[in-house]
C-alpha cells in the first residue's frame, strides 16, 4: 500500500469531472451492486440514449449532499488494492472558487481537467492558479474528451505544450498529463489501444503510485494554541494540533509572542499521557512554570515564525463585494482571529500569464498581492515554512462570510522600529484637569439629514455648560486636512480613519468631540469605534429619509448629483448602511432644530 491519497479534481461544469470519477470508480469496481444497478437503470432514461452515465453516480452523492445546503465541498472515499484515496469534489457551479479554495486547501494532488477540443481556457488556469496557490504541489492533467478529436496525438501534444508553459511559473513538484474519455473509459483504469501513442499509465495507476512526500521545508516544533484547559487549579494545559515537528517531555518551549521559556511537564494525547508526539497530532500540553498563553498564541521549538503586525500576502477574493484597500476585516490565521486592514493592493495577477497587473479594486475570483496589517502583532509564517501559521482568511465584519483565503508571502518590518512611548501626563489627568469624560460623540446620515445643524446646537449647549469641546465637521476637515481625498470608497475610508484617530487624540487631550460626517459605510463606523474605543464612541443616526434630504437640498448637491454632475453621491449612486444599533437616533423631517437638538442633548446627558 501507498499510503493515503488526498486529491481534488478541478473542471468546468461541462468538462467531465463527475463522469471521470465515476468511471474510475465503476471500472476499479468500487461501488456497491445496488448503486451499480440503478445507475444502469437512471442512464436508461439519461442523456446517454441508454449507455451508461458515469456522471450519474456522483451527481446523486450530490444530491444527498445538498440536503446539507451549506456544504460545498463533498468528500468521497475509495480503496484500491495499492491505495486509499479521498477526493474532494467540488461542484463546478459559480461559487466555485471559494469551494475550490476549501478543497484545494486539503489536498496534496489536483487532477485538472481540460477539454480536448477546446484546449487550455481561462477557467482551467484559473483553476490551475488557486491549486497553486493553496499549496498544491503535484498536478494531474486529464485532456478529456479525446474520442472527440479522434485521438489526435498531434493535438494532444499542443495542449501538453501549453500546460508545461503555465505550469513553468509555479513552484510544482510533479506533473502528468495524461489523455483520456471519461465516457468511453480510455487511459482511466486501463491503458486505451486507442493511444498507442501514449506511453505513460493509465490515470487510476498513477494516482495509484504518484509519490506526494512533501520535501520538508517546515522546521521546528509549532503548535497554535485552541483553548487553554484548566479543569481544577493543579492543571493548565494548552491545547492544539501540532502543525509542524515534534515534541517530547523535558524539551524547552518557547511561547509566542510573550516569549517565555519553559519545559514541557507532560503531553496528553487521545486521552493517554505520551513521552512523544508529532505533526498532525491533536494534543494537550502541560508546563512546568506560569506562562502568558491563551487562545492563538503559538509553542514552538527549534522554529522561528515572524511576530508583526503587517505583512505582504497573496489572496483568492472571494467576496461578491469588491475590495478596495482600506477596508477593515477579521483575519484568521492558525487559531487566532483579529481584525485587520488591507492597507494596499501592490497588483493583481493576470490570469492567463501570471502577469503582475495594477489595481486600485480586487473582484471576485481575482488574485492578488496586497499589504495587510493586524490591529496588534500576531505570530505567523511563510506559507512555505509552515502552512498552518502561512495561510490565512479574511472574514467579513459585518455579514460573516469568508471574503478571501490567502497565504503570507514576507513580514513587514516597517513598524518594527516604533514604540509607543508613555507620557507623564495621562489621559485621565488630562480629563480631570478639565472636570470632563471626554467622549466622541458620532454623527452620521445622509447630506442634507441635519447633522451638522445638530451637532452646532449640541456643542453650543455643552460649551454654555462649560464643557471643553470641539467639532470635526465633514465639509471642513476635508477643505484642511483631509484635502487630498475625494468620494471614492477607499477615500471614504481613509477619510473616515483619520477622523477617529483624530478624535481619539482630542479625548486624549481631555476633550469632548463632536463629529459631522456622512460615514456611509458601517464597517468604517466599526473601526471608528474601535480607534476611539467603545466606551467612549456615542453614535447619533440622523435617520431623515433621502426624499426629505432631496426635498431641502440645501447645497444644491442632490440635483447635481440626479444629473450626473456629481459621481458617487450618497444616497443617489452610493450606497448608505444605516446603524443597526446607534445610541440615539433622531429623523429631523418633521422637527424643528430646537425640538431635534433637545431629543438628542436629554440623551446625550445621561450617556457623558
Ligand atoms: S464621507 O462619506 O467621507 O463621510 P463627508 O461627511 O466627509 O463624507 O463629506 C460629505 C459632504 O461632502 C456632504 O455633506 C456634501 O456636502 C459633500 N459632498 C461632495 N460630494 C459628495 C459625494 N459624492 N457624496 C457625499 N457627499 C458629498
Amino acid at each position: 500500500m501507498n499510503g493515503l491519497l488526498k486529491f481534488i479534481t478541478c473542471g468546468s461544469v461541462d468538462d467531465g469531472k463527475s463522469t471521470l470519477i465515476g468511471h474510475m470508480l465503476y471500472d476499479a469496481k468500487l461501488i456497491f451492486t445496488d448503486q451499480e444497478e440503478s445507475l444502469v437503470l437512471d442512464s436508461k432514461v439519461g442523456s446517454r440514449g441508454g449507455e451508461i452515465d458515469y456522471s450519474l453516480l456522483l451527481d446523486g452523492l450530490m444530491a444527498e449532499r445538498e440536503q446539507g445546503i451549506t456544504i460545498d465541498v463533498a468528500y468521497r472515499y475509495f480503496t484500491t488494492d495499492k491505495r486509499s484515496f479521498i477526493v474532494a469534489d467540488t461542484p463546478g457551479h459559480e461559487e466555485y472558487t471559494r469551494n475550490m479554495a476549501v478543497g484545494a486547501s486539503f489536498a496534496e494532488l489536483a487532477v485538472i481537467l481540460v477539454d480536448a477540443s477546446q484546449g487550455m481556457l481561462t477557467q482551467t488556469r484559473r483553476h490551475t492558479r488557486i491549486c497553486s496557490l493553496m499549496g498544491i504541489k503535484h498536478f494531474v492533467f486529464a485532456v478529456n474528451k479525446m474520442d472527440l478529436i479522434d485521438f489526435d496525438e498531434k493535438r494532444f501534444k499542443k495542449i501538453k505544450k501549453t500546460i508545461k508553459i503555465l505550469l513553468a511559473e509555479f513552484d510544482y513538484e510533479s506533473v502528468k498529463v495524461i489523455p483520456v474519455s471519461a465516457t468511453d473509459g480510455d487511459n482511466i483504469t486501463s491503458l486505451s489501444d486507442r493511444t498507442p501513442w501514449y506511453k505513460g499509465k493509465s490515470l487510476l495507476s498513477y494516482l495509484e503510485t504518484v509519490d506526494v512526500q512533501k520535501s520538508d521545508n517546515e522546521n521546528g516544533f509549532t503548535m497554535p494554541v485552541q483553548r487553554v484547559c484548566r479543569p481544577d487549579h493543579t492543571f493548565r494545559g494548552f491545547q492544539g494540533q501540532i502543525e509542524t515537528g515534534e515534541i517530547s517531555v523535558g524539551d524547552e518551549v518557547v511561547t509566542l509572542p510573550s516569549n517565555e521559556k519553559a519545559k514541557v511537564k507532560s503531553i496528553i494525547d487521545a486521552g493517554k499521557n505520551v513521552e512523544f508526539s508529532e505533526k498532525g497530532h491533536a494534543v494537550t500540553l502541560q508546563l512546568d512554570k506560569e506562562v502568558d498563553v491563551s487562545m492563538g498564541c503559538v509553542l514552538v521549538k527549534d522554529a522561528k515564525p515572524e511576530i508583526s503586525n503587517l505583512f505582504t500576502a497573496k489572496i483568492l477574493w472571494m467576496d461578491d463585494t469588491k475590495l478596495v484597500a482600506g477596508k477593515n476585516y477579521m483575519l484568521k490565521i492558525g487559531t487566532k482571529s483579529i481584525p485587520a486592514v488591507v492597507m494596499k493592493i501592490k497588483y493583481k495577477i493576470g490570469v492567463n500569464d501570471g502577469s503582475e497587473l495594477t489595481a486600485n479594486e480586487i473582484f471576485k475570483n481575482e488574485i492578488a498581492v496586497c499589504d495587510i496589517s493586524t490591529s496588534e502583532k500576531i505570530v505567523f509564517d511563510k506559507f512555505e515554512t509552515n502552512q498552518a501559521l502561512g495561510s490565512f482568511i479574511l472574514i467579513d465584519r459585518i455579514s460573516h462570510m469568508t471574503s478571501a483565503c490567502g497565504v503570507v508571502e514576507h513580514a513587514l518590518r516597517r513598524s518594527d522600529n516604533l514604540t509607543w512611548h508613555d507620557m507623564d501626563i495621562s489621559r485621565d489627568q488630562r480629563a480631570a484637569q478639565k472636570n470632563q469624560t471626554p467622549k466622541t460623540i458620532w454623527f452620521t446620515g445622509l447630506s442634507g439629514s441635519g447633522k451638522s445643524t445638530i451637532a452646532n446646537e449640541i456643542e453650543k449647549r455643552l460649551f454654555t455648560e462649560g464643557y471643553h469641546t470641539m467639532t470635526l465637521d465633514g465639509d471642513n476637515v476635508r477643505l484642511g486636512l483631509n484635502k487630498n481625498l475625494g468620494f471614492t470608497e477607499s477615500d471614504r475610508i481613509e477619510n473616515i480613519r483619520r477622523v477617529a484617530e483624530v478624535s481619539k487624540l482630542m479625548n486624549d487631550a481631555g476633550i469632548i468631540v463632536i463629529t459631522s460626517f456622512v460615514s456611509p459605510y458601517r464597517r468604517d463606523r466599526v473601526r471608528a469605534k474601535e480607534i476611539i474605543g467603545y466606551d467612549n464612541y456615542i453614535e447619533v443616526y440622523v435617520s431623515t429619509p433621502l426624499s426629505e434630504c432631496e426635498k431641502r437640498d440645501v447645497k444644491g448637491l442632490y440635483k447635481k448629483a440626479r444629473s450626473g454632475k456629481i459621481p458617487n453621491f450618497t444616497g443617489i449612486s452610493s450606497p448608505y448602511e444605516p446603524p443597526k444599533k446607534a445610541h440615539i437616533v433622531v429623523d429631523t423631517s418633521n422637527l424643528t432644530i430646537e425640538e431635534a437638538a433637545d431629543m438628542v442633548y436629554d440623551k446625550i446627558k445621561t450617556l457623558l
